[in-house]
């Protein structure tokens, strides 16, 4: 019959079903929210939806078609060029989004003679991106030195010839532990590997300007490909990677995902572009410092906390975490219950994301909520 799935198919939903991993959209979710990647609360910023509607007035709602026939407008090259001045590259490009970014730029670098080394628990994006490239995919442990050394030296034996890319997220997405960037570097440097950094969680929230966990640690210069997303602390859509001119005139000539879709929508640049704006102004400082503030009171208040405002609290069991988390939307609070395959088995966790938008007394709010919750 057509439309119907195939056995197989509907075999994966009573396996999702049975272990509680069974995926479903929230009707409403509550008003106070933990659960979203709006770390400065730019999303309704007044400056950076202004600009928005100014460039829909101006451009229209699409950008109508891919960026090298009729697509590409001025907001496009306006955000790519403050891009690249926030990160110090030459050049950058923007994509669709932060997901289809990896997707379109490690197969232009990589092919089937080469090798990815991807951290073990990275973002599916960057599994996704460097199997579309064909290249060997080798794992290692994130943080450790030896495991990414080991991995180095065994893939030069095996592979001599070929290039090694290596990528890392700068603040993981779901761990919320920030890389180790130094042995990253110095290992790409003696190994003559490139670096592809995914700062999607870090940019806006560290570094200078909130230019990202490469420009707090004073080592941007030694990444040779910075990746981010528009979408979490820019508080619009889309994603991008910034690099030598060199490298961004080769992706923009190779990468599938830029070349063969519809740009992206000018107000999502040019919300962007404000976004970056406000990040580089006296407000953008102010809104660092309140992220600052709600994380270290969080960290007072809770312990094994993290350093950056994602904070999981695991809870291992599936049912729990999903009950834990309808729980506080009852309550009003909202908090992303993440399951498996988003993290290992028996890591299943509520995330929970502050924002420089939260008061203190909501972050004490959740805080509490979250003690009186019982783990069983
Ligand atoms: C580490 C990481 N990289 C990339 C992405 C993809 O970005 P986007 O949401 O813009 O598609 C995400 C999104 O969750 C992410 O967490």
């Amino acid at each position: 019959m057509s439309g119907s799935l195939t056995a197989q198919a509907r075999e994966k939903k009573e396996i999702r079903v049975a272990q509680g991993t069974q995926r479903s959209l929230p009707a409403e979710q509550a008003s106070l929210s933990f659960a979203d990647n709006d770390y400065l609360g730019l999303s309704r910023h007044p400056r950076v939806t202004e600009a928005a509607v100014r460039a829909i007035r101006d451009a229209g709602t699409g950008a109508r078609a891919a960026r090298h026939l009729a697509g590409s407008c001025r907001e496009h090259a306006g955000l790519e060029k403050a891009l690249a001045g926030w990160k110090g590259t030459e050049a950058a490009l923007v994509f669709s989004s932060g997901y289809q970014t990896p997707l379109g730029v490690i197969p232009c670098l990589v092919g089937p003679k080469d090798t990815v080394l991807l951290e073990r628990n990275a973002h599916a994006c960057l599994f996704d991106g460097a199997r579309l490239s064909g290249a060997r995919l080798r794992l290692f442990l994130r943080n450790s030195r030896e495991s990414l050394e080991e991995a180095l030296v065994s893939n030069r034996k095996l592979n001599p010839q070929g290039k090694v890319l290596l990528v890392a997220e700068s603040l993981h997405s779901m761990d919320g532990d920030f890389a180790e960037l130094e042995f990253l570097a110095e290992l790409k440097e003696r190994f003559g590997a490139w670096l592809l950094l995914d700062e999607a969680h870090a940019n806006g929230v560290v570094g200078p300007e909130g230019a990202g966990w490469a420009a707090e640690r004073g080592c941007a210069h030694r990444i040779d490909i910075h990746m981010g997303t528009l979408g979490k602390s820019l508080g619009s859509s889309g994603g991008f990677v910034a690099a030598s001119a060199e490298i961004i005139d080769h992706f923009l000539n190779e990468a599938r995902t830029f070349l063969y879709g519809t740009a992206p929508a000018p107000a999502a640049m040019a919300a962007a572009t404000e976004a970056l704006a406000v990040l580089g102004s006296a407000e953008g400082n102010r809104l660092r410092e309140n992220l600052q503030r709600n994380i270290l009171l969080y960290a007072s208040l809770h312990p094994a906390s993290r350093q950056g405002p994602i904070q999981p609290w695991i809870l291992k069991s599936n049912d729990v975490t999903v009950r834990a988390r309808n729980h506080l939307r009852s309550l009003g609070l909202e908090v992303a219950a993440i399951r498996p395959p988003t993290v290992p088995e028996g890591t299943a966790r509520l995330r929970i994301s502050l924002s420089a938008r939260h008061s203190p007394a909501e972050v004490r709010r959740l805080v509490e909520e979250l003690a009186r919750f019982p783990a069983e």
